[in-house]
């Protein structure tokens, strides 16, 4: 059985949405909340930590009766069966899609089990420091050696989870820019680092260059044999991983069907282990497993990630809106963004649908956007008074970690306020230029926790994960592939070859040679 592959336009769901988006034109957003004082308590969802505000949108019931219908129309339920159940629903690779497996207490695989107690056993040695580095000392500092998925994940949780750490210092090397590997490597002492190289292929150029010239750096102060104190991999290439020198037993195997993407719950969450223990990071897979469980039983009325999806599907394909911002209060979160660029438009970027067919209609949407307060001294204005339409996130907590709570109310403050001040802006109010009026009516959805820790932090991210998966179905794409980013690799085999033998002759493009001569000639 594979996923349903129903154009969403053909739907009369769509159709009517259509339609009924033409009659909205109209609709006075302006004082909806005094015209319909049932409008904030039906527009909400409450579960567990989390209560969502979705009520300042652009919708009315008759929007959201449409969108629920389109999600049926689709067969979004069944899609979803199917992902959880294990079904090859990434069919261009061929490939079951189980991130959700790595973290189903009920029902946990015996290798993701063994593959758990491993990590947990081996970074308890790390944090007590039962483990030595080659002159007999304790390891002080973690460094993951990974892109994309074996970057982002691992470094936004890091940092998102600064409060609960332990005294190891994490340090992360993704981009192949030499400088930074050098910048990086000028603060580590070799006798007290452990090196992860965390590469689910074990071929990814940045990585394996970046890990290699690591290890050169190491073996100028230590020898051969002391690699494997330092040194450990997280790969589903076993092979590759002990071809550059990690032995096996140094080797955190990850499977096929974990995405790259989707895989800080796999042996991919190494250093985020070590960084804040082996209960912090159950405790996150137990939060994202309670969404997990949100996702697929609720009813899609009430289901967070559902009616996100399809609130975003509205702009995104009727309104014509072409990004979205995500602000968290919580500077904690500050790499969050950057996370979801990755899992969304790596996720979602696709041109062609299900079928095969070149799609007509609008899919993924631009992620974009920083952390509140922040940006409200940047991009805000912006939201406030360009000319486009952003929907936007925000998502704040009601607890502060440090018992702050003057700055939280403040920070918090602004996060309420700002939401009613898109929502209402000026329309009420006397304005004597128009440079200081506001037009309003600009959507956002408030997600607010009541604190952030490993759970609920897990919980959020599985949130996002599920919204972009129900995307992907109603937009009728495969949204676990990303064969977008080959062709770039491809050509860059080719520009390096002809760098390093300053020949340009295989290369067609006028404008590249061009530059290729420029940087040469330095
Ligand atoms: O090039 C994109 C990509 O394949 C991502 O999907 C992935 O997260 C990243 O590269 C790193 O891949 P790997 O873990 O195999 O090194």
């Amino acid at each position: 059985m594979s996923l349903p592959k129903i154009n969403p336009t053909n739907t009369e769901a769509w159709k009517a949405l259509d339609a009924h988006f033409k009659d909205l034109k109209g609709l006075q957003t302006k004082d909806i909340f005094s015209k319909d004082f049932g409008r904030a308590n039906r527009y909400k969802v409450e579960w567990k930590d989390f209560y969502l505000d979705y009520s300042k949108n652009r919708i009315t019931d008759k929007t959201l009766s449409l969108l629920l219908q389109l999600a049926e129309e689709v067969n979004l339920k069944e899609a979803i069966q199917q992902q959880f159940s294990g079904k090859r629903i990434n069919e261009t690779e061929d490939r079951a899609v189980l991130h959700t497996a790595l973290r189903d207490f009920e029902n946990m695989k015996p290798e993701v089990k063994a593959t758990l107690q491993k990590m947990k056993l081996f970074s308890e040695e790390i944090i007590i420091g039962s483990h030595k580095g080659f002159s007999g000392k304790a390891i002080t500092d973690v460094v993951n050696i990974g892109i994309g998925g074996s970057h982002l994940g691992p470094e936004m949780v890091t940092q998102a989870l600064q409060f609960y750490r332990n005294h190891l210092k994490t340090h992360f090397i993704a981009n192949i820019d030499g400088d930074d590997v050098a910048e990086k490597l000028n603060n580590l002492n070799p006798e007290t680092t452990l090196f992860i190289v965390v590469s689910k292929s074990f071929t990814t150029q940045e990585t394996i260059t970046n890990a290699s010239v690591v290890k050169d750096w190491f073996l100028k102060n230590a020898s051969e044999i002391d690699i494997e104190k330092h040194f450990v991999a997280v790969s589903a290439n076993v092979e590759g991983a002990k071809e550059f020198g990690i032995s096996e037993e140094n080797i955190f195997p990850m499977q096929d069907w974990v995405g790259g993407r989707f895989s800080l719950w796999s042996s991919v969450g190494l250093s985020i282990c070590c960084s804040i223990g082996f209960s912090n990071f159950e405790a996150m897979l137990k939060g994202a497993f309670e969404m997990d469980n949100h996702f697929k039983n609720e009813e899609f009325g009430k289901n967070i990630p559902v009616i996100l999806a399809l609130i975003s599907i509205w702009y995104n394909n009727f309104y014509k809106s072409e990004s979205e911002a995500v602000a968290a209060y919580s500077q904690y979160l500050h790499k969050l963004v950057p996370y979801l660029q990755q899992a969304i438009m790596e996720s979602n970027g696709k041109n062609v649908d299900r079928n095969g067919e070149k799609i007509g209609y609008q899919t993924g949407t631009i992620v974009w956007g920083n952390v509140g307060s922040n940006s409200q001294h940047a991009y805000f204005q912006l939201l406030h008074q360009g000319t486009k339409l952003i929907p936007t996130d925000f998502i704040g907590f009601s607890e502060p970690l440090h018992g702050n709570t003057e700055n939280h109310n403040i920070l918090m403050a602004n996060f309420f306020a700002q939401t009613e001040a898109l929502w209402e802006g000026t329309h009420n109010k006397t304005v004597e230029i128009s440079f200081k009026s506001f037009e309003g009516s600009k959507p956002t959805n408030t997600i607010l926790i009541k604190k952030l820790n490993p759970k609920n932090l897990g919980s959020l991210i599985a949130l996002y994960e599920h919204k972009l998966f129900a995307q992907g179905i109603i937009w009728n794409i495969f949204s676990y592939d990303q064969w977008g980013v080959e062709l770039g690799k491809t050509v860059a085999k080719g520009t390096l070859t002809a760098i390093e033998n300053r020949n340009f002759s295989e290369i067609e493009n006028r404008s590249t040679v061009n530059l290729l001569e420029k940087f040469l000639k330095k």
